[in-house]
């Protein structure tokens, strides 16, 4: 029971922790909309997106320069391979903002 008690919090739905937080404002509004938005894709392995961690994935993509990366993510991009990532991510109702904040949180991680 007591063992029970004490790892509970291990089990306890794991709210972004894995993912760096920062104390900049934009990147904190950034980061919840990642988490709440591109995780399920770019910080799920099961996805054929790139992923957040995954530095190589991003050689190419970072050499657009980040407007062009802005504006694949607000309005959608189809790669060479045919995969998609869907506009604002499949969230229609994230504002212009809310979608730039979240590309400049994950662009933070794959290049600190
Ligand atoms: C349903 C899955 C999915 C979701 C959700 C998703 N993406 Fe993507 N994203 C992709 C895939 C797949 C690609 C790669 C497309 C390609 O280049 O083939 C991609 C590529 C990108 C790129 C690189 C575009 C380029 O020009 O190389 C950016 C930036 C991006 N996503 C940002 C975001 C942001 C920001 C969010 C959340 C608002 C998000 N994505 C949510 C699937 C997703």
């Amino acid at each position: 029971m007591l063992t029970a008690l004490l790892l509970w919090p291990l089990h306890a739905p794991a709210a972004g922790g894995n993912w760096p937080d920062y104390d900049d404002a934009h990147l904190k509004a950034g980061r919840e909309v990642w988490l709440g938005t591109c995780r399920e894709c770019h910080g799920n392995p099961m996805s054929d997106a790139p992923q957040a961690k995954d530095r190589s994935a991003w050689t190419t993509r970072l050499a657009k320069g980040s407007e062009v990366l802005y504006e694949h993510a607000l309005k959608g991009f189809e790669g060479p391979s045919g995969t998609e990532m869907p506009a604002r991510g499949g969230n229609a109702s994230l504002s212009d903002a809310e979608v730039r904040a979240a590309v400049d949180y994950m662009l933070k991680i794959v290049a600190p």
